[in-house]
């Protein structure tokens, strides 16, 4: 469980930065991108300290999450800021259900972290709004759009578990 999350918190800074390093610095949507990916900081900071402290090997597939990422990221960036909004939504949709899942097989075994998980889907779920109400849903495509950027996601969750 913390691979594939220190995984996911990790692809999504990767996302975050490919965003950043197209748009417009001190837009309205750079702003906001860059207060979320702070979050995200946060969250793989503190999964990097408890995969350390537990001896959990991360995934094999950092690297790749390391280009994907940046390239999902840009590539939606470069589409519009709306469709970097509606990736946002995408990516915190899948998210959502990945931790929900995980907080109902977890019941009571570990609180520690689970009150990690529950916290940081807190703060998913905040991203997934603010995304909307930049108007994700407005992006060109946004059906076709946030189908295919969820497919991904539960691909790269699917992979982390795994390898
Ligand atoms: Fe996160
Ligand atoms: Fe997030």
């Amino acid at each position: 469980m913390l691979r594939v999350d220190q995984a996911g918190e990790y692809g999504a800074t990767r996302i975050y930065a490919g965003q950043l390093a197209v748009l417009r610095q001190n837009s309205p949507a750079s702003r906001l991108i860059a207060r979320m990916s702070g979050q995200e900081q946060r969250h793989l900071e503190r999964f990097n300290a408890l995969m350390a402290e537990r001896r959990v090997r991360p995934t094999a597939l950092q690297p790749i999450w390391n280009v994907a990422g940046f390239a999902l990221g840009a590539a939606t960036a470069l589409m519009s800021e709306k469709a970097a909004m509606a990736c946002t939504d995408a990516v915190e949709t899948e998210i959502d259900r990945h931790y929900g899942e995980q907080l109902e097989a977890l019941g009571d075994e570990d609180p520690e972290f689970a009150a990690d998980i529950r916290a940081f889907r807190a703060e998913e779920l905040e991203h997934r709004d603010t995304a909307r109400e930049a108007g994700a849903a407005q992006a060109f495509g946004y059906p076709v759009l946030t189908t295919a950027v969820r497919a991904a996601c539960r691909l790269a969750i699917g992979l982390s578990k795994r390898i």
